[in-house]
Protein backbone atom coordinates (compact mmCIF):
# COMPACT_ATOMS: atom_id res chain seq x y z
CA UNK A 1 0.00 0.00 0.00
CA UNK A 2 1.15 3.29 -0.82
CA UNK A 3 -0.02 6.47 1.20
CA UNK A 4 0.86 10.57 0.43
CA UNK A 5 3.83 11.20 1.89
CA UNK A 6 2.24 14.26 4.14
CA UNK A 7 0.51 11.49 5.71
CA UNK A 8 3.12 9.34 6.95
CA UNK A 9 6.14 12.28 7.91
CA UNK A 10 3.45 14.36 10.29
CA UNK A 11 2.50 16.78 12.13
CA UNK A 12 4.65 19.62 10.60
CA UNK A 13 4.74 22.89 11.35
CA UNK A 14 3.15 25.68 9.19
CA UNK A 15 4.21 29.04 7.92
CA UNK A 16 3.50 31.47 5.89
CA UNK A 17 6.21 32.25 3.87
CA UNK A 18 6.41 36.23 2.31
CA UNK A 19 8.54 37.00 -1.45
CA UNK A 20 8.35 39.31 -3.55
CA UNK A 21 8.95 40.25 -7.34
CA UNK A 22 11.14 41.83 -9.79
CA UNK A 23 8.23 44.94 -10.00
CA UNK A 24 8.17 45.09 -5.82
CA UNK A 25 4.51 43.00 -5.80
CA UNK A 26 4.36 40.95 -3.23
CA UNK A 27 2.88 37.97 -2.11
CA UNK A 28 2.36 35.38 0.63
CA UNK A 29 1.82 31.68 0.95
CA UNK A 30 1.53 28.41 2.88
CA UNK A 31 3.84 25.86 3.67
CA UNK A 32 4.29 22.83 5.80
CA UNK A 33 7.74 21.01 4.16
CA UNK A 34 9.90 23.08 6.02
CA UNK A 35 12.60 22.21 8.71
CA UNK A 36 16.11 23.95 10.25
CA UNK A 37 19.00 22.70 8.82
CA UNK A 38 21.82 24.19 10.87
CA UNK A 39 22.48 25.97 14.30
CA UNK A 40 24.67 28.45 13.57
CA UNK A 41 24.51 30.03 11.38
CA UNK A 42 21.21 29.56 11.25
CA UNK A 43 19.68 28.04 7.71
CA UNK A 44 16.27 27.07 7.02
CA UNK A 45 14.88 24.80 4.10
CA UNK A 46 11.38 24.75 2.79
CA UNK A 47 10.13 22.78 -0.62
CA UNK A 48 7.81 24.54 -3.17
CA UNK A 49 6.01 23.18 -6.14
CA UNK A 50 7.65 24.88 -9.52
CA UNK A 51 4.51 26.21 -10.55
CA UNK A 52 3.66 28.29 -7.36
CA UNK A 53 3.89 32.08 -7.48
CA UNK A 54 6.47 31.54 -4.95
CA UNK A 55 8.79 30.08 -7.00
CA UNK A 56 8.54 32.50 -10.04
CA UNK A 57 9.22 35.50 -6.99
CA UNK A 58 12.17 33.75 -5.54
CA UNK A 59 13.70 32.98 -8.86
CA UNK A 60 13.31 36.91 -9.54
CA UNK A 61 14.19 37.99 -5.86
CA UNK A 62 16.08 35.17 -4.20
CA UNK A 63 15.13 36.32 -0.75
CA UNK A 64 12.24 34.87 1.80
CA UNK A 65 10.40 35.25 4.93
CA UNK A 66 9.31 32.86 7.11
CA UNK A 67 6.65 34.51 9.18
CA UNK A 68 5.08 31.04 12.17
CA UNK A 69 1.06 32.17 12.71
CA UNK A 70 -0.41 30.90 15.96
CA UNK A 71 -3.03 28.69 16.39
CA UNK A 72 -5.78 31.76 15.59
CA UNK A 73 -4.96 32.36 12.22
CA UNK A 74 -5.73 29.29 10.61
CA UNK A 75 -8.09 30.93 8.16
CA UNK A 76 -5.36 33.20 6.85
CA UNK A 77 -3.15 29.92 6.34
CA UNK A 78 -6.25 28.44 4.40
CA UNK A 79 -6.42 31.35 2.51
CA UNK A 80 -2.53 31.67 1.28
CA UNK A 81 -2.38 28.14 1.08
CA UNK A 82 -5.30 27.68 -1.73
CA UNK A 83 -5.13 30.78 -3.70
CA UNK A 84 -2.29 32.37 -5.74
CA UNK A 85 -0.54 35.19 -5.75
CA UNK A 86 -0.66 34.98 -9.84
CA UNK A 87 -4.46 36.61 -9.72
CA UNK A 88 -4.96 37.33 -5.79
CA UNK A 89 -3.63 39.50 -3.42
CA UNK A 90 -3.87 37.80 -0.78
CA UNK A 91 -2.92 39.92 2.50
CA UNK A 92 -6.09 41.91 1.22
CA UNK A 93 -8.42 38.77 1.29
CA UNK A 94 -7.00 37.07 4.53
CA UNK A 95 -6.79 40.77 6.32
CA UNK A 96 -2.78 40.48 6.66
CA UNK A 97 -1.18 43.84 7.96
CA UNK A 98 2.35 43.72 6.85
CA UNK A 99 5.59 46.05 7.97
CA UNK A 100 9.31 46.16 6.23
CA UNK A 101 11.62 43.79 6.59
CA UNK A 102 15.52 44.78 8.07
CA UNK A 103 17.42 42.78 5.60
CA UNK A 104 15.48 41.93 2.64
CA UNK A 105 13.03 43.04 0.56
CA UNK A 106 10.20 40.81 1.19
CA UNK A 107 7.37 42.36 3.60
CA UNK A 108 6.86 40.61 7.66
CA UNK A 109 3.61 39.80 8.40
CA UNK A 110 2.76 41.54 11.61
CA UNK A 111 0.64 39.28 14.07
CA UNK A 112 3.14 36.38 13.11
CA UNK A 113 4.93 35.90 16.73
CA UNK A 114 8.22 34.76 14.98
CA UNK A 115 9.18 36.03 11.69
CA UNK A 116 12.60 35.22 10.21
CA UNK A 117 14.46 36.86 6.86
CA UNK A 118 16.41 34.51 4.84
CA UNK A 119 17.99 35.08 1.89
CA UNK A 120 18.32 31.67 -0.61
CA UNK A 121 21.69 29.98 -1.23
CA UNK A 122 20.66 26.90 -2.32
CA UNK A 123 17.92 25.92 -4.89
CA UNK A 124 17.45 21.99 -6.21
CA UNK A 125 14.79 20.07 -8.20
CA UNK A 126 13.66 16.91 -5.84
CA UNK A 127 11.15 14.75 -7.73
CA UNK A 128 8.03 17.51 -7.65
CA UNK A 129 9.08 19.94 -5.45
CA UNK A 130 12.14 22.27 -5.65
CA UNK A 131 14.57 22.12 -2.29
CA UNK A 132 15.23 25.71 -1.25
CA UNK A 133 18.16 26.28 1.50
CA UNK A 134 17.82 29.61 3.15
CA UNK A 135 20.21 31.38 5.38
CA UNK A 136 18.56 33.74 8.25
CA UNK A 137 20.08 36.74 8.08
CA UNK A 138 17.55 38.71 10.88
CA UNK A 139 15.18 36.75 13.35
CA UNK A 140 12.37 38.43 15.32
CA UNK A 141 10.84 36.87 17.96
CA UNK A 142 7.95 38.96 19.13
CA UNK A 143 6.63 35.82 21.30
CA UNK A 144 8.09 32.59 22.58
CA UNK A 145 4.82 30.97 24.16
CA UNK A 146 2.52 30.60 21.25
CA UNK A 147 0.82 27.43 19.97
CA UNK A 148 1.66 26.81 16.51
CA UNK A 149 -0.62 25.39 13.79
CA UNK A 150 0.69 22.27 12.63
CA UNK A 151 -0.16 20.25 9.49
CA UNK A 152 -1.24 16.26 8.42
CA UNK A 153 -2.33 16.73 5.24
CA UNK A 154 -5.05 18.60 3.19
CA UNK A 155 -7.47 20.37 5.10
CA UNK A 156 -6.33 18.37 8.17
CA UNK A 157 -4.61 20.35 11.51
CA UNK A 158 -3.13 20.04 14.71
CA UNK A 159 -3.10 22.41 17.17
CA UNK A 160 -0.04 22.08 19.80
CA UNK A 161 -1.26 21.80 23.53
CA UNK A 162 1.15 21.15 26.38
CA UNK A 163 4.90 21.31 26.11
CA UNK A 164 6.37 18.37 27.83
CA UNK A 165 9.84 17.70 28.51
CA UNK A 166 11.63 14.15 28.80
CA UNK A 167 13.78 13.17 32.19
CA UNK A 168 15.33 15.18 34.54
C1 LIG B 1 -1.40 23.80 5.14
C2 LIG B 1 -0.81 23.93 3.78
C3 LIG B 1 0.51 23.59 3.57
C4 LIG B 1 1.08 23.71 2.29
N1 LIG B 1 2.40 23.37 2.11
C5 LIG B 1 2.97 23.52 0.89
C6 LIG B 1 4.35 23.20 0.71
O1 LIG B 1 5.07 22.84 1.64
N2 LIG B 1 4.88 23.35 -0.54
C7 LIG B 1 4.13 23.81 -1.60
O2 LIG B 1 4.65 23.94 -2.71
N3 LIG B 1 2.82 24.11 -1.45
C8 LIG B 1 2.23 23.99 -0.22
N4 LIG B 1 0.92 24.32 -0.05
C9 LIG B 1 0.14 24.81 -1.20
C10 LIG B 1 0.36 26.29 -1.49
O3 LIG B 1 0.28 27.08 -0.32
C11 LIG B 1 -0.74 26.75 -2.48
O4 LIG B 1 -0.60 26.05 -3.71
C12 LIG B 1 -0.74 28.24 -2.73
O5 LIG B 1 -1.93 28.56 -3.42
C13 LIG B 1 0.47 28.71 -3.54
O6 LIG B 1 0.31 30.08 -3.74
P1 LIG B 1 1.23 30.93 -4.75
O7 LIG B 1 0.94 30.45 -6.15
O8 LIG B 1 0.77 32.36 -4.52
O9 LIG B 1 2.65 30.71 -4.33
C14 LIG B 1 0.31 24.19 1.21
C15 LIG B 1 -1.04 24.54 1.43
C16 LIG B 1 -1.59 24.41 2.70
C17 LIG B 1 -3.04 24.79 2.91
Amino acid sequence: MSEKISKILFPRLVVLITTCGMDGKANVSTFSFIMPISFQPKYVAFAVVPTRYTFKNLKEVPEFVINIPNEKMLKEVWVCGTRSGRDTDKFKLAELKTEASVKVKPLRIEKCPIQLECKVEFMREFGDHYLIVGKVLEEHVKEKEFKPILHYSGNEFYVVGEKVSYGG
